[in-house]
């Protein structure tokens, strides 16, 4: 693993104003609104006592995602959401009057939904929450994929009635086409990554993220334990901006350390932070874990990352592939937690840094520090997560207690 410490001129500098209004507490009722059609279950933020002693760290929370809802993902609470407040917004433009999203399942903006066409492009995740909030408001969904995205997980985009156009090239390939080709047919773009020029939607897709994100501070309150350091990993970094600034605005001074988890090979944020500004790396080797297999930050999360974490951390693929096989094969008492490739990247983060005397020392992380980390994914491709685990059993079950549930259930 490689660390990068914030150098910048705007680190620890306030969010701009745009950004605390966009992600503050005032936004949390509304959030509630808009996601409530989806009847998402509220996720467990498991203690893993064991794990942190190994670690020597104090403790160690993690927010587990794989169990939001059928999706598998984290990424359920925004792509959806923001199909649902387009739909919305339509709904009120054509009907001149205030709409709710309760009445999302009316004729009448059920009938307003079938004129319209989502697109967007995605690793895999992103685009089954869009399709999946398009099935539910009845809009159309189109989703671009690049040719590294499995076929299982362009599958389960089918069966939610989604419409999928394979793309060659990256992940920033199938961006560029699915803005090429909805501008000419008039289709509405949900992508969670953000340019100049395109921010709203970004924003609310990131939004919807802060349903996670309240959860888990409330889960903390009342537990009466609030995190000191949080490993956030990134593909765009909306997820981990999301985190960092609603966290950040809710706790103010008592805000915890925000610290930034890549892959080696795809690095495009810890990139960003040694230049000191957004930059697009080259794409090479593809990562496994393929969530966050992107080479150019979302530009709202690089405002924000760059004035909010203290560290990036570029990790390397034995290392993520560890974390994953850790949780599948947990240590005595310890929770079994079902996290795919992209999964377990921020605890992966948490155990390379906390293995090394001058990363430790840098990020402050030491016997009292409480560490928040999300299990962002599940597996959401069964047989690479089998495949990838495979063999995994003869060196991580050794240290599982007997009579353990270990391993895939
Ligand atoms: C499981 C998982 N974790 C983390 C991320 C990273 O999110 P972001 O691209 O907003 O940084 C993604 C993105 O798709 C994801 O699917």
């Amino acid at each position: 693993m490689q660390l990068h410490m914030n150098t910048s001129p705007r680190f620890g500098e306030p969010l701009t104003r745009g950004d605390r209004k966009s992600f503050g507490a005032d936004v949390i009722a509304e959030v509630r609104e808009y996601m409530a059609p989806l009847r998402y279950a509220v996720t467990s933020l498991h203690r893993m006592n064991a794990l942190a002693q190994t670690m020597h760290i104090g403790a160690l929370l993690l927010k587990d995602e794989s169990a939001r809802s059928s999706l598998g993902s984290f990424k359920a609470l925004g792509g959806a959401y923001a199909v649902i407040r387009l739909v919305v917004a339509e709904a009120e433009k054509r009907m001149q009057c205030p709409v709710r999203a309760s009445e999302l399942s009316s004729p009448v903006v059920r009938e307003i939904a079938r004129d319209m066409t989502v697109a967007c492009a995605t690793d895999g995740n992103h685009g089954r929450s869009v399709a999946a909030g398009a099935r539910l408001a009845g809009c159309h969904a189109v989703i671009f994929v690049h040719s590294g995205v499995s076929e299982p997980r362009v599958a389960a985009m089918r069966e939610l009635g989604a419409q999928v156009i394979r793309v060659r090239g990256s992940y920033d390939d199938s961006v560029a086409e699915v803005i090429r080709i909805a501008a000419d047919a008039n289709w509405l773009v949900v992508s969670d990554t953000s340019w100049p020029g395109y921010e709203q939607v970004p924003t609310q897709v990131m939004q919807g993220y802060l349903m996670m994100v309240d959860e888990v501070l409330n889960q903390c309150h009342e537990r009466a334990v609030l995190p000191t350091h949080v490993f956030l990993q990134a593909g765009v970094g909306g997820f981990a901006a999301a985190v960092a600034a609603h966290m950040s605005l809710r706790m103010s001074r008592a805000a915890p350390r925000f610290v930034v988890v890549e892959p080696e090979r795809a690095a495009c944020l810890f990139k960003s932070a040694i230049a000191q500004q957004p930059v697009r790396i080259p794409a090479g080797a593809p990562t496994f874990m393929a969530m966050l297999e992107c080479y150019e930050p979302s530009l709202i999360a690089w405002r924000i990352l760059e004035s909010l974490a203290c560290g990036f951390i570029a990790l390397e693929e034995s290392e993520a592939l560890r974390a994953m096989q850790r949780l599948a094969f947990p240590f005595a008492g310890d929770p079994f937690v079902l996290s795919g490739e992209s999964g377990g990247a921020g605890l992966a983060g948490v155990m390379a840094a906390a293995a090394r005397a001058d990363v430790r020392e840098m990020l402050g992380l030491d016997q009292r520090s409480v560490v928040l980390v999300f299990n962002t994914e599940g597996a959401t491709d069964r047989l690479l997560y089998e495949s990838l685990l495979s063999g995994a059993n003869a060196t991580f079950g050794r240290d599982t207690a007997a009579g353990q549930p270990t391993g895939v259930p």
